[in-house]
């Protein structure tokens, strides 16, 4: 359902944020902002910040904020709309349902009727387990077989796709679904040879798969024979609602349980999570047989930091384990591996040992992530050898340097130094140099993303490291101008022109300046673009939509330019300098900031404009000549106008 956008402007202003915070975490009052503990982290003094006049929220620890709606985002797991909804239940609000523009609708209507025709399907596999002949016999004394009770089947809505080749979709089209639908979802496919329709599970148990809010975006469906030609599992295929990296099996029962624990438990298989739950260890999801993905991780740092990954011990899962602590390190999470003994998992663990056993085993048997990977390391790798040790030093430098917290980082270098029975200084050399190399791999694969620096020539090591500063210069400027921008774009300055003095709206003067000037940061750019579009329509500019935008980087950006910070002259104050704020010389400060934005610009594109010109042709010499004739003119104006704000 939309929400209208009146009913959502009720909604705003209905909404308190401290109101809404404090049903979460007790706020103290501070100065004009309310403070708490982070629910992040783990700390001993706030750093959690509410401000109730600008209505947004920051957390200085995890770096998270928003507004209301983005909190209860993060709390809940909801979604945009989820979050609309709860709050206008709280204020007591009604909404109905509004016209939508036809793109939107047909968009919304599309990925409604693909979930309508997976909740069918579910339903109805569901309904073949429990009530068909071949189902109870063949499907149900499967699951009894393997101890599943009538509860988790239940729960977890098993179900089980007949050994027929049109008995789904035989039924789908009694009633009436489009075979689109069908076929998009990997339920069905039509034949090539002779244009029948078949449905794509057959013969197998079903476990419907679905997102954080219990919708059913895919299955995973299980042969039952062991006939090695066949594929164990087959899976739903990537669909507009079925992203894999983006889903979690388990996650929409068990995300309460992961907040409660404080520790998100990680198994690889559908019978793992659904027969952990069924023993009461309720804090379980899996990654279904893929990698470890981000988007994967940032759903579960929502609800915990800590992760517990339980691996099979063969070489698969021990390369998966690898990759999984250094994607989770560098997420900011805290990592550790469990594997089990005499190869169990954690369905066949369980099963013979029972809960209490299992509870005890994650409780004792779980290692660091650094012990994890050592005792891997020294399977094939020995101390006494001075190579191999060096290597092991490597390695385990490696991980370390995926940790962003520098003050978790240096913990981990002291531990491992002494397990290493090497100087700590040694180490944090090797755990720079590692971090250096990262850094150096995120740079090259950021080059291949953005399209602007793809063709960069390379260049020696010292020019880069020189383009690089320069290239984060600009950048801290494109910010600062975004935050004047952002929180000023409706008052009127002086601009001193050609002798004259005109009053001119900032944001005029920004769209004026900016032409055809590209901020470096694609998000940065991304923002400027979206508030100058908005601004050309006539629309009127709302802090609000960019703090619940559906690009999180925006919001995060946009928070972060309006957020709870000491201003300058508070900083310069404190240190016995008076510096005017920004308010009281607008017309200053604003002239200010383009004029050195604009300097630094333009010499970074006379600069690119040089290096091109060493593959000038005939051809296209007189572009080359028209835009350098072009910069410098620009350069000349900047500087006379630098000139003249200086001289006031
Ligand atoms: P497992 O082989 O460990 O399967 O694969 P399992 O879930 O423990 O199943 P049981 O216990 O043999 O019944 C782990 C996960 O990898 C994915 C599935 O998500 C599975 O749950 N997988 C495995 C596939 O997608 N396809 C396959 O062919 C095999
Ligand atoms: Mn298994």
């Amino acid at each position: 359902m939309r929400i209208p956008e009146n009913k959502v402007d009720e909604i705003y202003n209905a909404v308190d944020i401290v109101e809404v915070v404090q049903d979460y975490l007790p706020l103290k009052k501070r100065g004009s902002n309310y403070w708490a503990l982070s629910p992040w982290g783990n700390e001993k003094t706030p750093s959690f910040a509410v401000s109730a006049a600008k209505g947004i929220y920051k957390d200085f620890s995890s770096g998270k904020g928003g507004n209301a709606i983005n909190f209860l985002m993060e709390m809940e797991g909801y979604t945009y709309p989820e979050a609309l909804k709860a709050l206008a239940k709280k204020y007591g609000i009604e909404i109905e349902e509004a016209e939508e523009s036809e793109e939107v609708k047909e968009r919304r209507d599309r990925r409604q009727s693909l979930l309508i025709v997976n909740e069918f399907a579910a339903k109805w596999f569901h309904q073949q387990l429990l009530e068909s002949d071949e189902g109870r016999k063949i499907g149900l004394s499967y699951f009894k077989e393997r101890g599943i009770l009538q509860t988790t089947v239940e729960q977890f809505q098993l179900g089980y796709a007949p050994d027929s080749w049109d008995a789904l979709t035989g039924e789908a089209q009694k009633q009436q679904y489009q075979e689109e639908f069908l076929t998009e979802l990997g339920l069905a496919t039509r034949s090539e040879k002779n244009d029948k329709l078949y449905d794509r599970f057959r013969g197998r148990v079903m476990f419907p798969i679905t997102n954080q809010v219990g919708k059913v975006v895919g299955f995973g469906g299980r042969v039952l024979t062991s006939e090695k030609q066949m594929a164990k599992y087959i899976n739903s295929p990537e669909s507009s609602i079925y992203h894999k990296s983006q889903v979690l099996y388990g996650l929409s029962h068990a995300k309460q349980h992961i907040r409660n624990e404080d520790l998100c438990i990680l198994t690889e298989g559908y019978m793992d999570t659904i027969v952990l739950h069924q023993n009461g260890i309720q804090n379980v999801v899996a990654s279904s047989g893929t990698a470890l993905t981000q988007e994967q991780i940032r759903m579960i740092r929502r609800f915990t930091k800590n992760v517990l990954m339980i691996y099979d011990g063969d070489a698969a899962g021990v390369k998966a384990a690898m990759r999984g602590i250094d994607l989770l390190l560098q997420e900011g999470m805290n990592a550790r591996v469990l594997v089990l003994p005499d190869n169990h998992d954690p369905d066949s663990y369980v099963t013979e040992h029972g809960s209490t056993a299992f509870q005890t085993i994650v409780k004792d048997g779980a290692q660091s992530f650094l012990d994890f990977k050592l005792n891997i390391l020294q399977q094939d790798l020995s101390l006494s050898d001075p190579e191999q040790h060096a290597m092991i030093i490597r390695a385990l430098a490696s991980t370390l340097g995926h940790i962003p917290d520098n003050l978790q980082r240096e913990l981990y270098v002291k531990h491992t130094a002494e397990r290493m029975d090497i100087s700590e200084s040694l180490m944090a050399g090797a755990v720079g140099e590692a971090m250096k190399e990262l850094a150096r791999m995120h740079k090259r694969e950021a080059r291949y993303q953005g399209p602007r620096t793809q063709d960069a020539p390379p260049q020696e090591a010292e020019v880069k490291e020189l383009k690089a500063f320069e290239t984060l210069e600009l950048a801290r400027q494109e910010k600062e101008l975004l935050r004047v921008l952002i929180n000023h774009h409706d008052k009127n300055f002086d601009l001193k022109e050609a002798g004259e003095i005109e009053q001119v709206q900032l944001v005029d003067f920004f769209m004026d300046e900016l032409e055809g000037l590209d901020f470096e940061n694609t998000v940065y750019e991304r923002l400027k673009q979206e508030v100058f579009e908005a601004y050309r329509e006539g629309k009127s500019f709302k802090v609000r939509h960019y703090l619940s935008h559906e690009d999180d980087a925006i919001t995060h950006l946009v928070t972060d330019l309006l957020t709870i910070e000491h201003t300058p002259s508070e900083l310069w104050k404190s240190r016995g300098v008076n510096v005017p704020p920004l308010d009281a010389n607008l017309s200053l400060a604003v002239q200010s900031a383009m004029y050195h934005y604009q300097r630094r610009k333009v010499k970074k594109l006379l600069e690119e404009l040089r290096e091109k010109m060493k593959e000038m042709t005939d051809e296209n010499e007189d572009e080359f000549f028209e835009m350098l004739l072009y910069l410098n003119n620009l350069r000349k104006e900047v500087t006379e106008k630098l000139g003249i704000i200086v001289e006031g």
